[in-house]
């Protein structure tokens, strides 16, 4: 029996696509250097937001591979898994930044909808016949569910009702992988977590633009009054709970994921001005000084905040590292990666950035 088990955790081919991104890298690197047994591949575009620079320390082991492809092209696809006969897919590519579709949408559909599909199509040809010990993880976001009001938890029964483009086009690609599910049979298991903060994070999303604003002294823009709410969870956790439900998680079933942790923007940014501060020796309340009030997202979602008991309960997940801890090291990582951050904060970045806030 065991002689078995070990044949097929060794026959395990991973396909991890978006892993050269923000919590794609993390989810790599804990594959690859938790089982070495695995053989795990990483499929990503390299659009702006992914980054080989996030794997340099595992980038020559030998159960790693590399591949530079676009999900959405379905010839490439189709050649790939007919080639490499993956056994799993944890799929994270994405576009994934709110304000970007707001100002391109077909760009969140082509990505999020029709790349998940032609993932999900290859896999069902591929396998179809033989679902045996095979899995197909679409990761996703608590965004699907909507806003809250003052109170109330997004539980895994909470309708979908999501309001901006990337949170339709990833509450469509739920549905897609859920009605494959149920017509073809595909092996599958889903994660909607709230909002990820850690290192390797591009800087276009709040901790991260605004630790680098900090750092160049420039307008910290809070949308609308900051009276916005979110859960944050550090990305590791993250990692940890997608090894968790990769590994121990039921087929069919949905896991949200969470940390516990709501915070208003303006009290969170305060906290991180004021830890900044310390950090960089500045006077206490220099950086909240930045703080300035712009023009609101359209259709902003009031409050996110996740009941992530089902996972904590049922595959023994919670979180493990505090906001306060978390925030620490994400700071000092970005403090000690001045070189990542320039290059990802030249170049089109700067275009980005004109476009988004100085309109
Ligand atoms: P990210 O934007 O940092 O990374 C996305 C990666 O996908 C990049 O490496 C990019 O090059 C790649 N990619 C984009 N389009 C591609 C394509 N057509 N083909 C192949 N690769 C492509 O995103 P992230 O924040 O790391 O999010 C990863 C996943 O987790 C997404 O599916 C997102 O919806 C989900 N998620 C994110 C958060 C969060 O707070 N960041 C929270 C919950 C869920
Ligand atoms: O909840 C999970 C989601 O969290 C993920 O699915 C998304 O991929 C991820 O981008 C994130 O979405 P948000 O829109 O919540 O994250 P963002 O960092 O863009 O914004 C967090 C909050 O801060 C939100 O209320 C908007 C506000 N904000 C954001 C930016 C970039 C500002 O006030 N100013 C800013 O400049």
């Amino acid at each position: 029996m065991t002689h078995i088990l070990n044949k097929q955790v060794s026959q395990k081919k991973i396909l991890i696509t978006g892993g050269a991104g923000f919590i794609g890298s993390h989810v790599v690197r804990k594959f690859v250097t938790t089982y070495p047994a695995y053989k795990i591949y990483n499929l990503d575009a390299l659009t702006y937001a992914g980054n080989l620079e996030n794997l340099r320390d595992i980038e020559n082991q030998d159960n790693y591979t590399f591949i530079k492809g676009d999900i959405t092209d379905d010839t490439f696809i189709m050649n790939l898994f007919e080639t490499e006969k993956f056994t799993d897919v944890i799929h994270l590519a994405a576009e994934s930044h709110v304000d970007r579709s707001i100002a391109d949408p077909l760009a969140f559909a082509k990505t999020n909808i029709l790349g998940t599909m032609v993932l999900l199509q290859a896999f069902k040809k591929l396998w179809q016949d033989d679902w045996k010990n095979k899995r197909f993880y679409h990761v996703s976001t608590d965004e699907v569910y909507g806003t809250l009001g003052e109170s109330g938890l997004f539980t895994e029964t909470t309708a979908y009702d999501p309001n901006s483009p990337y949170a339709a086009s990833k509450a469509s690609s739920d549905h897609f992988v859920r009605a494959y599910g149920e017509t073809y049979g595909l092996p599958y298991v889903i994660s909607n977590c709230s909002n990820n903060y850690g290192p390797n994070q591009f800087p276009e999303k709040l901790i991260p633009l605004f630790i680098n604003n900090i750092i160049e002294k420039k307008p910290l823009p809070v949308y609308g009054d900051g009276n916005y709410t979110r859960d944050w969870l550090y990305v590791l956790d993250h990692a940890i709970a997608i090894d968790k439900v990769f590994h121990t998680g039921v087929n069919t079933e949905t896991y949200n994921i969470g940390g516990f942790n709501e915070w208003k923007n303006i009290d969170l940014v305060k906290v991180l001005c004021d830890q900044m501060d310390e950090k960089l020796s500045r006077t206490k309340g220099e950086s909240q000084k930045l703080i300035t009030y712009v023009k609101d997202r359209p259709g902003h979602d009031l409050r996110y905040a996740i009941d992530a008991n089902k996972i904590k309960n049922k595959l023994s997940w919670e979180p493990s590292v505090t906001f306060e801890e978390g925030l620490s090291q994400t700071i000092d990582w970005y403090l000690n990666n001045s070189i990542w951050l320039k290059h990802v904060t030249s170049g089109a970045y700067k275009t980005y950035y004109d476009k988004q806030y100085n309109k």
